[in-house]
């Protein structure tokens, strides 16, 4: 993440302003009508619940002292009817104050996910999967309760304070001011409550991140940690991230729940003060039971927002924070964008289109040595050249620069003699179809996965397709046919099946380049030998570039290119090769006896 350098504490609070500002701006604005419906409902629930604590006053005064039975009937018709109606209003408030709420959520996701599929493919390598879901979910809910809880809440509590403080102030304003003396105690006390709450609720929510990361490895280990009974190590590692969480979490929850009690003791002093102080002007005679009456009611009613408004600290500081990965998130830009004015990458049919060109190129990942060092290499139009070389020698590298998933530091490599960085990304990566070893699989139809990236693609085209990959047979064969949902990864099928599915999806898309990156190094020798013959049909017409595992498979390629620490050692036929006696000679020999030995061995 493009993370803004921490700011000094003064400025914190600047940029909580301009988050929020922006959080209006961007995501409550939109919902403007049912933000102002939820203020007219706030309004009309605080002007009610004041009317509820006034009424006490003509009530105890008409019935009790001027004991007028009308009064018995009017009263608490008046008092059912402002009740039904404060209940509407809540109601109101309620649900169009949450409207807002997950609207926000709802559209902050929205735009982070959007944010997340722009990233360069750096960048999502970088990202820590269990811990990013959980923020995902998590800071967008934040962002709802400051809010919600926090910005609407204030209006809300502050309406409510006020309307209830006016009608303590009308009853008696020596009163009112015996009861609030105590406010700055309950102000303090919440905000020393407020910072405890938010540090452990930042702390359980690095928890809950980390939780989520270990049930994520887990399930995608879940074979290696069956096969090497490693339940007990996994159940440890989980039972100390679930310890660690609820220690926070129940910190957290001991400051909240502290508040209530705290809140309620000082305002019961102020009850004792007021109780203390009116019973003396009463006696006094200047102050009516039916005064004294409405007064306490209203002072009730009011403890409710003082509390309210005691948490609105913590709400907000926790949503700003989250509010700042949130945008961090969706104003993060790629780097690997198209040049200004790039256009579409032109490729002249096959066979005389598809040339591939790396002139000079040098690479290296972010702080790491070289991993492309000075590559120049041609594929002709519709040829068929090999990438063979030690493990780490750089061959996969050149495919992630080829495809723009990474930009080369300098060189250049071009593509029917068009620098790829004029061209735009999206037709560079249309003009080629990469297969790689981990067939990835998405948890839809195999029809779908088949489609994807050609999104009108008839069943006839599909099933062409699945025929040429050696699918259609086996795929026949599944209960649904070409409807069967593969499951999440795929995990329904074999690898084997897994491959030939993305070879038709390789097959349908019908680009000009074909990138295989040790497509059969997964495969045992029946299933290789199939995608073998699938990935024949497929390269036929089309230039390709091929990584393979087992030199045996790229005997026939029109070239080989033999690369060592990043650079082309040795290129040549076959035989060429072979008659020099180099590194190519010394890879084969290797691969040669270990075929006899192990069929699978891999130099790749
Ligand atoms: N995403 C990455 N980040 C950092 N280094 C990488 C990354 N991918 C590969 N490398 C390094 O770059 C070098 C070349 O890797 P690679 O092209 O994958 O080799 P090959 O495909 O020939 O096995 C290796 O030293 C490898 O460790
Ligand atoms: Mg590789």
């Amino acid at each position: 993440m493009n993370r803004v350098e921490k700011p000094e504490e003064s400025e914190g609070t600047a940029s909580a302003w301009a988050l929020m500002a922006r959080l209006f701006r961007d995501y409550v604005g939109p919902r403007k009508g049912a933000l102002i419906l939820a203020v007219l409902c706030m309004a009309g629930g605080a002007a009610t619940t004041g009317i509820l604590a006034w009424i006490l006053d003509p009530a105890v005064k008409t019935i009790f002292f001027e004991k007028r039975t009308d009064m018995l009937l009017y009263i608490p018709a008046a008092v059912v009817a402002v009740v039904f109606l404060r209940g509407a209003f809540n109601y109101g408030d309620s649900t169009y104050n949450n409207e807002v709420g997950q609207g926000i959520v709802a559209d902050t996701q929205r735009d982070m996910f959007r944010a997340l599929m722009a990233s360069d493919l750096e960048r999502l390598n970088a990202i820590h999967s269990g811990k990013f879901v959980s923020n995902f979910i998590y800071d967008a809910t934040m962002l709802r309760e400051a809010v919600t809880k926090g910005v609407s809440g204030l209006g809300r509590e502050l309406l409510l304070l006020i309307v209830l403080a006016g009608v303590m102030l009308y009853q008696n304003w020596r009163l009112t001011l015996v009861s609030v003396v105590v406010l700055p105690v309950i102000g303090l006390a919440a905000k020393q409550l407020g910072s405890r709450v938010s540090k452990a609720s930042t702390q359980s929510m690095k928890e809950t991140g980390e939780l989520s990361s270990t049930l994520s490895e887990m399930l995608d280990g879940r074979r290696i940690v069956k096969a090497y009974g490693l339940e007990e190590h996994a159940i440890a590692r989980a039972d100390e991230k679930i310890a660690r969480r609820l220690k926070y979490l129940l910190r957290g929850i001991r400051a909240r729940a502290l508040s209530v009690p705290v809140a309620d003791f000082v305002g019961g002093l102020a009850i004792a003060g007021v109780v203390f102080y009116a019973g003396y002007e009463g006696i006094a005679g200047r102050l009516e039971l039916n005064q004294f009456a409405s007064f306490l009611a209203a002072m009730l009613l009011v403890q409710q927002p003082v509390r309210n408004l005691s948490q609105l600290w913590t709400v907000t500081t926790e949503g700003m924070a989250a509010a700042e990965r949130v945008f961090d998130l969706i104003d993060s830009k790629p780097h690997i964008v198209d040049a200004p004015g790039a256009s579409a990458l032109r490729i002249a049919p096959p066979p005389l289109g598809g040339r591939v060109a790396f002139k000079d190129v040098k690479f290296s990942y972010a702080g790491a040595a070289a991993a492309v060092n000075g590559v120049t290499l041609e594929v002709p139009a519709g040829k068929k050249v090999a990438l063979v070389g030690p493990s780490g020698s750089g061959k996969s590298t050149l495919f992630n620069l080829l495809l723009r998933f990474y930009e080369r530091d300098s060189g250049t490599i071009e593509i029917d003699g068009q620098n790829i960085r004029d061209v735009t990304i999206a037709s560079l990566r249309r003009a080629m179809a990469l297969v790689t070893q981990d067939a990835f699989l998405f948890d839809e139809s195999v029809a779908a996965n088949i489609a994807c990236g050609i999104p009108n693609a008839s069943i006839d085209d599909i099933i062409a397709a699945a025929k040429g990959a050696a699918a259609h047979e086996f795929i026949s064969a599944l209960p649904n046919g070409y409807d069967t949902i593969v499951g999440e990864g795929g995990l329904r099928l074999s690898g084997g099946q897994r491959q030939r599915i993305s070879i038709a999806r390789a097959m349908l898309r019908n680009a000009p380049i074909l990138l295989l990156d040790e497509a059969t190094s997964a495969l045992d020798t029946e299933n290789e030998r199939l995608v073998q013959d699938a990935l024949k049909r497929l390269m036929k017409g089309r230039t390709t570039i091929v990584i393979a595992h087992r030199l045996s498979t790229v005997l026939d390629a029109d070239r080989i290119c033999v690369l060592e620490q990043g650079r082309v050692v040795e290129q040549g036929r076959h035989e060429e090769l072979i008659a020099r006696g180099g590194l190519y000679t010394r890879l084969y020999q290797h691969d040669f006896q270990d075929d006899n030995a192990r069929p699978t061995a891999n130099v790749g």
